[in-house]
Order: structure tokens, then C-alpha cells, then sequence
């Protein structure tokens, strides 16, 4: 990245009281002029705290809605309009809505990654960071409809022991691991712990040593003795777990873990979406926001 750009981002921002948030799988340059680097989890508390006027969004748009529905004071600007989510875009209202008709008992709880309109008929939100945590609080007695990603849904349930109905949606990126790849790795780097993101499928998981979302393997690498890790998670991680543990080493699992959703966002077009030149201001019904906050509120309470 050309160092004009960092000088101008680093200027503009300052200028238009700006924050950039990213998250980890950005693209490195993206990262690099960042004021702040997390998880999905990570990235909602920022929002909901932040008293920047702007708020440039480097994620996908599930992620920029929910900054939105936080902080709906603030600006927020997602740089490149058309990141979305595919794994959000597979369930709708009609079918969360006809999944509750059938199960009127149940407890709706959403991954984070799911549009606005699903957090609003949903009880409560989770990351992958607290998702275990939230599912054991759900009062016992109560099945658990569980949306959209069901290789999470599986892991909350094999975890937990919670009786839980899934929605057959995944991330495309993660559902590519296969068993092999990690059998590969494991060879390549016997010293190595494996750890994978929970959005992967049951079968290459369990083959792992840590099931993790990228703030936790980000903790577990800063704090572990060992120096060297296989990871097994869309690619931007390495860039984050690199700069963080320059004395550690860690080997992408595979190089095809590349979300372009996720990379469709570059230093150039950060620096014109606070020019204003490009991006999209995510704005959202009222009601709507009302509605899907009270989901993300629970999550947020929960994890205080
Ligand atoms: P986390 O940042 O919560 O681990 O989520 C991963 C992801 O796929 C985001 O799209
Ligand atoms: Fe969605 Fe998967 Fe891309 Fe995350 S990595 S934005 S879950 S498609």
C-alpha cells in the first residue's frame, strides 16, 4: 500500500472524525490502517461505543447493519456496497417465520451473521465467540431453533448437550475444509496445534486440536507457549496473528480459504468512502432496528 494513501486515510479521518473498524479477515493493507482489528464480536462492542461521527465499516454488510442497529446515531459506511454474507443471505423472513410457526415453544437464536430482519424475529444473537456461553444460559427445559450456520449449530449442540433445530445454511469459505487438508497439515507440521473456526464442517473439526472463532484463536496464540500453529480460517487471519505474535509462526491451512466478500475492500476505496466517492451509508428502518436490537442487546448484556 502506498504510504500517500495511509497519510491521506490518517488525515481525512482526523478531519471527519472517522473510526475505521475490520475486521480480522480484511485484506492487511485494510488491517494496517485500521483504529481497530477484531472479531465479530469484538467489532459490535466497538460500534456500540464508539462517539465517532463516522464509523467506515471494513467487513460485510450483516456486520455494517449491525453497527448500524447499535449506534444508530453515527454514520456507517460500508465501502464496498455489494460484501455481503452468502451464509446470511440463506434463510429469509418467510422461512424463519414458517420454522417458528412449526415450533411456537422454541427459543430463536441467531448467529450474528444473518440480516437484519433475522435478528429481529430472533430471542437472542451470539457470535462464535460466545455462542456456547449464551446457548447454556437459554433456560434448559427449551429446544433451541438455531440460524442460519448449522456446522455452528452443531458444534453448540455436540458442546452443550442442548436439544437444537438448525437451519441448513453455511459459510461457503469454511465448508470447503475437508478432512484431508487437515491430515495434510498435520504431517507437513506435527509440532503444530490445528485450530479451526467452528464454522467448519463436524467431520475435518473434530480432527482438530482448538475449535475457536479468530478473537479466541487471537488469544490462544498470544498466550500459548507453543510457536508455531496451523489455522485453519479465512486467510486474513494470518496477516492479524502475524503482526500480533511477530516471533510465532502460522501456516494457513489452505491458501483457497479466501472470502472475496471479505477482500472486496482495499486501502484505495477506504480512503474514497471517506472522501465520500464511495460506499454505501447503511441505513435501516426504525422499527426494524428496534426490533433486531433487542436480540443483540440480550447478546451484549450476556457477555458483559
Ligand atoms: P468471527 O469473527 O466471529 O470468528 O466470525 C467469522 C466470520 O466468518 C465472519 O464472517
Ligand atoms: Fe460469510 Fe463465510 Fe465470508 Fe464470513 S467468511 S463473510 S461467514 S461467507
Amino acid at each position: 500500500m502506498n504510504s500517500k494513501t495511509t497519510e491521506a486515510v490518517k488525515e481525512l479521518k482526523k478531519a471527519k472524525n472517522a473510526v475505521i473498524l475490520a475486521h480480522t479477515y480484511q485484506p492487511g493493507e485494510v488491517q494496517d490502517i485500521a483504529d481497530y482489528v477484531g472479531d465479530s464480536y469484538g467489532l459490535s462492542v466497538e460500534a456500540s461505543r464508539t462517539d465517532a461521527d463516522i464509523i467506515i465499516f471494513c467487513g460485510v454488510r450483516f456486520m455494517a447493519e449491525t453497527a448500524h442497529i447499535l449506534n444508530p446515531n453515527r454514520k456507517v459506511i460500508l465501502p464496498a456496497p455489494a460484501a455481503g454474507c452468502p451464509m446470511a443471505d440463506m434463510i429469509d423472513t418467510s422461512g424463519l417465520s414458517a420454522l417458528k410457526a412449526q415450533h411456537p415453544d422454541k427459543l430463536v437464536m441467531c448467529y450474528v451473521n444473518s440480516t437484519a430482519q433475522i435478528k429481529a424475529l430472533s430471542d437472542i444473537c451470539c457470535t462464535s465467540s460466545n455462542a456456547l456461553a449464551i446457548a447454556k444460559s437459554l433456560p434448559e427445559d427449551t429446544e433451541i431453533i438455531f440460524v442460519p450456520d448449522r456446522h455452528l449449530g452443531t458444534f453448540i449442540q455436540e458442546q452443550t448437550g442442548r436439544k437444537m433445530i438448525f437451519w441448513d445454511g453455511c459459510c461457503p469459505i469454511h465448508a470447503q475444509i475437508e478432512p484431508f487438508m487437515i491430515e495434510q497439515a498435520r504431517k507437513k507440521h506435527p509440532n503444530a496445534p490445528i485450530l479451526i473456526h467452528p464454522e467448519a464442517p463436524a467431520e475435518s473439526r473434530i480432527l482438530c486440536d482448538y475449535a475457536l472463532s479468530t478473537g479466541g484463536m487471537c488469544d490462544f496464540a498470544a498466550k500459548s507457549n507453543e510457536n508455531e500453529f496451523i489455522i485453519a480460517t479465512e486467510l486474513g487471519l494470518i496477516h492479524t496473528l502475524q503482526k500480533a505474535n511477530p516471533g510465532k509462526k502460522f501456516y494457513p491451512l489452505s491458501d483457497k480459504l479466501v472470502c472475496p466478500d471479505m477482500k472486496a475492500i482495499s486501502a484505495e476505496l477506504v480512503l474514497a468512502a471517506l472522501e465520500g466517492s464511495a460506499g454505501e451509508e447503511i441505513t435501516l428502518d426504525k422499527n426494524l432496528c428496534l426490533q433486531a436490537r433487542r436480540s443483540l442487546d440480550r447478546m451484549l448484556e450476556f457477555s458483559k
